[in-house]
């Protein structure tokens, strides 16, 4: 069948769509269309929703339970470097590629005093870290930090605290870390070693403002004024710098969209973008514990950054800004089992275990729609950390001697491994599945129509390469992805894998290690007509050679 007469097929069964499309489906969001058959796509590169910025596929160290200390900083490991940093981990983060780290948190980062972490380490406090219950040594602070991002090969995303903190040591910080020489807080960072300036690009005006359980939490209009005067006051130092406000932390916030709202409503003229954070489980609450529904949270995602896209299109419309801002979504990931009790409070110890999330396969493949989410949404969010890195609801953990990759790791490594150039606009069809609303936390309680197949293509100009990220969330059955390049056109297959298994709760750990790895996937020949065979429950990868 051609791709026209399975157009005309799907225009003639418009009823099934153009009703999805009424009542509001977030399908046509993502350029997806209901038809019987293969899923299939036509790729052109003309269409194309940005030039990626790989920041997309930042991630997040936070001073929290064992990130840091015995994470990545270890004096006492072997395997440590001359100033404490663990080799094995710098060789893991460094081989993902990761290109930006947000750091110090967090919550962690709304009661931390940046000046306990620098300079002579014997002088540095052990003080008592409010959000974690746990005791924070400032062994290793903001140069450490610094010179870890050098050796691994990434771009600091740092974080004010604005909770507890003050506009002026926040604007101490900036000068700390950026202006080269001749004021107080250039003077000290070079009294600490560190000659040159660290030339930090990119700030957090705090984190998760809205939360209760944010140390220093205050109203929106509050804390919109206080980020507008410290952006103002840092703009001063650097107008360049890009300035990250604070959105709503999660979907279920009572002031969801209203916070975003309010907060840009005081502060859109100093700050370049606002944040976005969300964890997604399959709980009775959030999926009904069904793993189609989970399969599915990757369209929630994209629902969240339409909705604060819109509040951000509002208050510029408001204000009449030339100015458009972009997304932040630096936090993500799934995270719903070590989430209470024991594993969030550190009972005032050093390196607690907290937050030690152990990953799946049908998380892993749920990592991989959101990648695809936000290579879709790519022309609006520029920045995006998968929280976190290490340890901590992480894709890499450490025990004394190694590093373990878990699920998660292999989606994410394949995304900075592969998609690289322009993110093309596809125009999707094929067969969807049905998700009710019953039962269902109001904020993820939808009765509407899932893609089986999600995909997102790049195509890289310079190098000749194109790369097509696919998840098939069809939990029973193989099912196809056609692909009908006009341009480029695949000259060979470069690389092709898939995870997948047969159990969704299968997981990798010291002693097995390979429960959940990558295995190759037989491609279709290269040309103008690809057709993918996707393996029940997986996600796959293919690069390709193009013309
Ligand atoms: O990433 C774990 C925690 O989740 C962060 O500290 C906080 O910002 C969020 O609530």
């Amino acid at each position: 069948m051609s791709f026209i007469d399975s157009r005309r097929r799907f225009l003639r069964a418009l009823g099934t769509s153009g009703a999805a499309l009424a009542s509001g489906s977030w399908l046509s969001r993502i350029g997806f269309a209901a038809a019987a058959g293969p899923a299939r796509a036509v790729v052109n590169q003309a269409r194309y929703r940005s030039d990626l910025d790989r920041r997309l596929f930042g991630a997040f160290l936070e001073h929290l339970g064992r990130a840091v200390y015995t994470g990545v900083y270890e004096p006492t490991s072997p395997l440590a470097d001359r100033q404490g940093f663990r080799t094995d981990v710098i060789a893991q983060v460094k081989g993902l590629g990761v290109p930006v780290m947000r750091y110090p948190g967090g919550n962690f980062v709304s009661g931390y005093n940046w000046l306990d972490g620098v300079g002579p380490k014997a002088q540095r406090p052990t003080v008592l870290e409010r959000a974690w219950n746990s005791l924070e040594p400032n062994q290793f602070g903001t140069n450490e930090f610094i010179d870890w991002c050098r050796l691994v090969n990434t771009d600091p995303l740092l974080a004010f605290n604005l909770g507890t903190g003050t506009p002026e040591m926040a604007v101490a910080y900036v000068e700390y870390c950026n202006v080269d020489s001749g004021t107080k807080w250039s003077a000290l960072r070079r009294s600490h070693g560190y000659a040159e300036p660290h030339r930090v690009r990119q700030w957090c005006l705090g984190n998760e403002m809205d939360g209760p359980w944010q140390m220093g939490h205050m109203p929106a209009r509050d804390y919109g004024r206080k980020a507008r005067d410290v952006a103002r006051q840092i703009r001063v130092i650097d107008s360049t710098l890009q300035l990250i406000a604070c959105g709503s932390s999660n979907t279920i916030m009572p002031t969801y969209l209203v916070w975003d709202r309010e907060v840009l409503e005081e502060c859109y003229d100093q700050v370049d973008a606002i944040s976005l954070h969300n964890y997604y489980g399959n709980t009775p609450a959030l999926t009904g514990n069904s793993s189609a529904r989970f399969l599915a949270m990757n369209l929630d995602m994209e629902r969240q950054i339409h909705e604060i896209a819109a509040v951000c299109d509002y208050v510029q419309g408001l204000l009449k800004s030339p100015k458009r801002l972009w997304l932040s979504f630096d936090e993500w990931n799934v995270w719903y089992r070590a989430r209470n009790g024991p594993a969030v409070d550190g009972k005032r110890t050093l390196a607690p275990k907290l937050l030690e999330e152990v990953y799946n396969l049908e998380d892993a493949l749920l990592i991989g729609g959101f990648i695809n989410t936000l290579l879709r949404q790519s022309d609006r969010v520029r920045v995006a950390c998968l929280a976190q890195i290490l340890n901590v609801i992480a894709p890499l953990v450490t025990n004394a001697t190694s590093v373990l990759r878990q699920s998660i790791y292999y989606p994410y490594a394949w995304a900075l491994k592969y998609a690289r150039g322009r993110v093309l606009d596809l125009t999707v069809e094929g067969e969807t599945y049905a998700i009710a609303a019953t039962g269902l936390r109001a904020d993820f309680a939808r009765d509407d129509q899932v893609p089986f197949i999600d995909v997102a293509v790049t195509v890289d100009q310079q190098n000749k390469q194109a790369c097509v990220l696919m998840l098939n969330r069809d939990l029973e059955s193989e099912r196809e992805l056609v692909l009908d390049w006009r341009d480029p056109t695949p000259s060979r297959v470069v690389a092709c894998e898939t995870l997948t298994g047969s159990d969704l709760k299968a997981f990798n750990t010291f002693e097995r290690p390979q429960q959940v790895v990558p295995r190759p996937l037989d491609p279709p020949a290269a040309g103008a007509r690809m057709t993918f065979k996707l393996p029940p429950r997986s996600y796959s990868v293919a690069q390709l050679a193009t013309s």
